[in-house]
């Protein structure tokens, strides 16, 4: 695959909620051919591996690529305190994106904490795509300090918020209101990114209703590339368990493929 490194000029970078950032990046070369679910590594400083974050938004007419990401290590708190008009060196866009089939009508969202931020981009190129289609999110969050992009998501779709301890939204778990939507009726496709156990718990509510489901896993990478092999994952393909690259193979896969 064709990708580019380069040096951009940063446009913003704000705090949005606290530890969470939100960095617009013009990079016209990288915006031209980037997906929803793709991600750019990131040059932090002198750090020998480059992070991986995300593509939360991609703008091909001002050529801006937006990420939102979570301050996490050394590299990512580097990242923070870069400011407006400063350069960043990315590598990009890696990975492979969302896929949704054509004939999809109707998509539930599911987001986990910092995985929301590929899912928004994704929910607008689908609604984009064909103006027959309507769209449902349900992120779930620890608490509501952990809460992002609620109005982004409610200016695109209607968006269900879910906390585990209850101080915001509804208590519990994002199987609970992704069931209700699906009980409404229409739901042809699900795409989630999050934590592990909720891109399981996701994958098998889908697969209960016949639903094709596409998971984009978070694993940690070294080169982002495939050549280091850090990032494996256990897949069934024709029948038969195997390891593929998160960086490259993924990180979006069919749900029914993933060996949890
Ligand atoms: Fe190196 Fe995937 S991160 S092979």
């Amino acid at each position: 695959m064709k990708y580019i490194q380069d040096d951009f000029k940063i446009i913003k970078n704000s705090e949005i909620q606290s530890g969470f950032y939100d960095m617009l990046v013009n990079c016209p070369s990288i915006a031209e051919k980037a997906r929803p679910g793709q991600f750019i590594n990131i040059l932090c400083s002198d750090k020998p591996l480059r992070r991986p974050i995300s593509i939360c938004e991609i703008d091909k007419d001002s050529g801006n690529i937006r990420m939102v990401y979570q301050v996490r290590g050394e590299g990512t708190e580097w990242m923070s305190r870069l400011c407006e008009s400063e350069i960043i060196n990315l590598l990009g866009p890696l990975g492979n994106g969302f896929t949704i089939p054509a004939k999809s009508r109707r998509m539930a969202v599911v987001g986990g904490g910092i995985g929301t931020p590929p899912l928004l981009g994704a929910a607008k190129q689908y609604l984009a795509d064909n103006s027959e289609r309507s769209c449902t999110a349900v992120l779930g969050f620890r608490n509501k300090s952990a809460v992002i992009l609620e109005e982004d998501y409610k200016a695109v779709c209607d968006t269900v918020v879910t906390t585990d301890d209850g101080s915001y939204g509804e208590h519990g778990l994002v199987t609970v209101p992704l069931e209700s939507e699906i009980a409404k009726g229409g739901i042809d496709v699900i795409i989630a990114c999050g934590p592990t156990p909720m891109l399981k718990a996701v994958a098998a509510v889908g697969e209960k209703h016949g639903i094709t489901t596409f998971v984009s896993l978070e694993q940690r990478m070294g080169c982002g590339i495939g050549a280091c092999l850090a990032c494996a994952c256990k897949i069934k393909l024709a029948g038969e368990e195997t390891y593929l690259k998160v960086c490259t193979h993924g990180p979006v896969f069919n749900a029914s493929k993933v060996v949890w």
